[in-house]
């Protein structure tokens, strides 16, 4: 018996190795993807090596993660419950394929995260094996043992000798999540969604106050609605998002405070930075205002509500994401152009955009006499749709 488990190599997934070790009397291999969040993955190499794991598997999956879902997310303008921008949600269908895919490779019948009980991400990763690999045992050591507190945690890694950084002994302020989209904080001091969260929560903005007195102007263009250069430098997917993590962190831009509906029905307060997200979401909508259809526009705009729901929910793997995704990317054809934006103290600001597949048509527009258009015709068009209010008023009063 063998399992893969996903280890960041911090304490809670170091205890859940070891764990897995006695408990389960297997082989434990382990597996570290770089998503970008921002942290050396060597340690986590030397600690499995430790606790004398021989398969180590360390990725970087930065541009995969960008390519394959975090620019097909963003085709579809994904917000989830009106404002966030899913990125601890969008990560977690990828961290579950490459654990199936080790497990293929080296024979293990199981997979292990670190996920609570409590949460969206056991759902997440637990949905993304299952529809991979649909015979895959999960071991969840959350909803298992008994370590359902810091101390007896800390107990636990003291008795096996697994080392516990300084800063961890106590408890830790709030939990994060961190990848090349976002970076995100939970629980503890954010519990009590009245009181407001401490500056030091935040860690990818400036905060907005303290922000540069002066507006940044950047240009981003566009090539089938996927974002492919910078201020004029192509760039690829995950080098892309870096460059504008960098431009909107440093402005301020990208921090949210929510109280959001976790799936398996409670309610949780998050404080998000999306720095680089929410420029390119702002972009995005840019170069589609010039480029999409009106008709076209509207319904992936219906349907976007529903996409974000699904990743949220975890269905990443699922027919209806992927037939919505069929459906957005049919529409993001002629999605190319270039927006210029300004970002000024925590705000960005769609201030221009140009597309040579632009429907804008100034012909049609003007103030200035035309050609093209015959004001005429606007009588007509108004008298036939207000033919069904004129009669139903005559009718009934
Ligand atoms: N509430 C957010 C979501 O469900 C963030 C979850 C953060 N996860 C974590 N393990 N800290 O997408
Ligand atoms: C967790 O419970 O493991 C983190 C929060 C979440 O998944 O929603």
């Amino acid at each position: 018996k063998k399992v893969v488990l996903a280890y960041s190599g911090g304490l809670d997934t170091s205890v859940i190795l070891r764990w897995l070790q006695d408990t389960y009397r297997c082989e434990v291999v382990t597996f570290t993807a770089d998503l970008g969040q921002g942290e050396e993955l060597e340690p986590a190499r030397k600690k499995a090596e430790m606790f004398g794991v021989k398969e180590i598997f360390i990725d970087d999956l930065r541009e995969e993660f960008t390519r394959d879902f975090v620019f097909p997310m963003f085709r579809a303008n994904a917000l989830y419950e009106g404002q966030y921008l899913l990125g601890t949600s969008i990560a977690r269908p990828l961290i579950a394929k490459r654990q199936i895919e080790i497990a293929k490779l080296v024979g293990a019948d199981a997979v292990s995260h670190g996920a609570t009980g409590k949460g969206n991400d056991q759902v997440r990763f637990e949905l993304g094996y299952y529809a991979l690999k649909p015979d895959i045992k999960v071991i969840a050591p959350w909803r298992e043992w008994d370590l359902n507190s810091r101390t007896k945690l800390i107990e636990y890694a003291e008795k096996h000798q697994i080392p516990i950084a300084k800063d961890k002994r106590g408890e830790a302020p709030f939990s994060v999540d961190a990848n090349l989209l976002h970076i995100s904080a939970e629980g503890k001091v954010l519990e009590d969604p009245w009181q407001e969260a401490p500056e030091l929560v935040y860690s990818r903005t400036v905060n907005p106050e303290q922000a540069p007195d002066k507006p940044e102007y950047i240009e981003v263009e566009f090539k089938r609605g996927d974002a492919v250069a910078v201020n004029g430098e192509q760039l690829s997917p995950a080098a892309l998002l870096t460059k504008l993590n960098e431009l909107g962190g440093r402005n301020g831009v990208g921090r949210l405070d929510l109280v959001e509906n976790r799936f398996v029905g409670m309610k949780s307060r998050g404080v998000y930075e999306t720095p680089g997200g929410t420029v390119l979401q702002a972009a995005h909508r840019g170069i589609e205002s010039i480029t999409l259809d009106r008709n076209a526009a509207h319904l992936k705009d219906e349907l976007m509500p529903r996409y974000a729901e699904l990743v949220y929910n975890g269905f990443w793997f699922s027919p209806e994401r992927e037939m919505l995704q069929a459906l957005i990317d049919k529409s993001q054809e002629h999605v190319e152009g270039t927006v210029r934006l300004k970002l000024y103290k925590g705000s960005v600001t769609v201030v221009g955009r140009k597309s040579p597949k632009t429907l804008y048509s100034l012909a049609h527009v003007t103030f200035e006499e035309d050609q093209v258009y015959d004001q005429r015709d606007a009588a007509g068009f108004i008298k036939l749709n207000a033919l069904r209010l004129r009669l139903a008023k005559a009718a009934r009063g």
